[in-house]
């Protein structure tokens, strides 16, 4: 059985110079970060260096980023330490959207237990939020916008510079959740105008446990952990210089966009050879021209995408629906587009990354077509 893997979105391979950089740590450099001996003196730099590799993807200063556990924490943080750090003000409106990852969604209800009040804006078919929505429902008491850059299921890439620039005007903070976006479009904080900003280490070829949250200098957070005052006291706990390395690796690369231009024609060849097999059996999920560029999210009409998948040798990808005490539900990003129950069941996401070659791409067409013929 031959392998392929289609689920970039869900996780990335760690690339191997990203591993070569943390080998001297797992090796060597033990010392913790925070002594004031030699043992400590590569740790401590690198873990600056590092600093640095992620501010300068972001295009922020270096003592902006925080580093955290990953996407989740880095959202966590946001919501509820912009909550927790401006306690004093009478702000207690966050806005956000019906199509945010649980990472956001799950702080927010958390929060409204304690006594926020959260607006969750609708999207359009395509997944797309309008700044007009976002005027509309902000207050004065509006402490915080935070809309996801793009959308991990269909990968629809949001008006961020818009949405922000509104909040900006009402005088409150906008945060984006960029954990799909970093590497594959650009996330430069001053161009996008937020100030927060999330990104996942392992959607962007460094390991599972790191990531990263950018806070604008001028933003009171509360630290989720609190301890020794490690981050400049925003996150407690000794460092890892071996995951901050793999971080700051893994951001280097990232700047250059270049790669994904060969990743958007493999995608763009996918749907056409999907089209010209499938007809109007097949139907794109998300905006045809604001998405992600490695995202192809198709429903096979009719069909169940997680018995596809099931049917399908060796491929890896995911499904939009999912089964809950024997009944097929629709992914709440899906519920929230309008996609109708027919077309929304049969949702898969393929997500390409660095590793897809054309050739993968047709064996997966090929296998789809040859899976698919019995049940037309
Ligand atoms: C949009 C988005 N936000 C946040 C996360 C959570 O990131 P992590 O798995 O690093 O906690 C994910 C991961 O799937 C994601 O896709």
């Amino acid at each position: 059985m031959r392998r392929i893997y289609l689920d970039y979105n869900a996780s990335t391979p760690i690339d191997p110079s990203v591993a070569a950089a943390m080998t001297p740590f797992l090796a060597n450099h033990y010392g913790n970060p925070s002594s004031g001996h030699w043992a400590a003196t590569n740790a401590r730099a690198a873990i600056e260096a590092a600093r640095g590799q992620v501010a300068a993807l972001l295009g922020c200063h270096h003592g902006e980023i925080i580093f955290m556990s990953g996407g989740s924490e880095a959202n966590n943080l946001a919501l509820k330490g912009v909550f927790f750090g401006q306690r004093d003000s009478r702000d207690d409106h966050i806005i956000t959207t019906r199509i945010e990852h649980p990472a956001i969604l799950a702080p927010c209800r958390f929060l409204e237990r304690l006594g926020a009040r959260v607006t969750y804006l609708p999207v359009d078919r395509s997944g797309r939020v309008d700044p007009d929505d976002v005027r509309r429902a902000i207050t004065p008491s509006t402490l915080l916008v935070s809309i996801m850059h793009a959308n991990n299921e269909v990968g629809t890439i949001q008006p961020i510079e818009d949405c922000a620039r509104i909040a900006r005007e009402h005088g409150a903070l906008f945060h984006t959740d960029a954990a799909q976006s970093v590497g594959k479009i650009s996330t430069d904080v001053n161009k996008l105008g937020v100030d927060l900003l999330s990104i996942a280490g392992h959607k962007v070829y460094a390991p599972k446990g790191v990531g990263a949250l950018f806070v604008r200098r001028a933003v009171r957070i509360e630290p989720l952990i609190h301890g020794a005052g490690h981050e400049s006291g925003r996150r407690a706990g000794t460092e890892s210089a071996l995951l901050a390395v793999a971080l700051g690796k893994a951001c280097e690369l990232a700047r250059d966009l270049e790669p994904m231009e060969r990743i958007r024609m493999l995608r763009d060849h996918f749907w056409r050879a999907l089209q010209e097999r499938f007809g109007d059996r097949v139907v794109l999920n998300g905006h045809p021209a604001f998405r992600l560029p490695n995202t192809l999210n198709v429903s096979f009409v009719g069909l169940i995408g997680s018995e596809i998948l099931a049917r399908l040798d060796g491929i890896a990808a995911t499904t939009g629906s999912a089964c809950h005490s024997d009944r097929i539900e629709l992914s709440p990003v899906l519920s929230a587009m309008g996609i109708a129950p027919e077309v929304g069941m049969g949702a898969i996401r393929f997500s390409l990354g660095r590793g897809t070659t054309r050739d993968e791409i047709d064996l997966v067409v090929e296998q789809l077509a040859q899976t698919l013929a019995p049940v037309e």
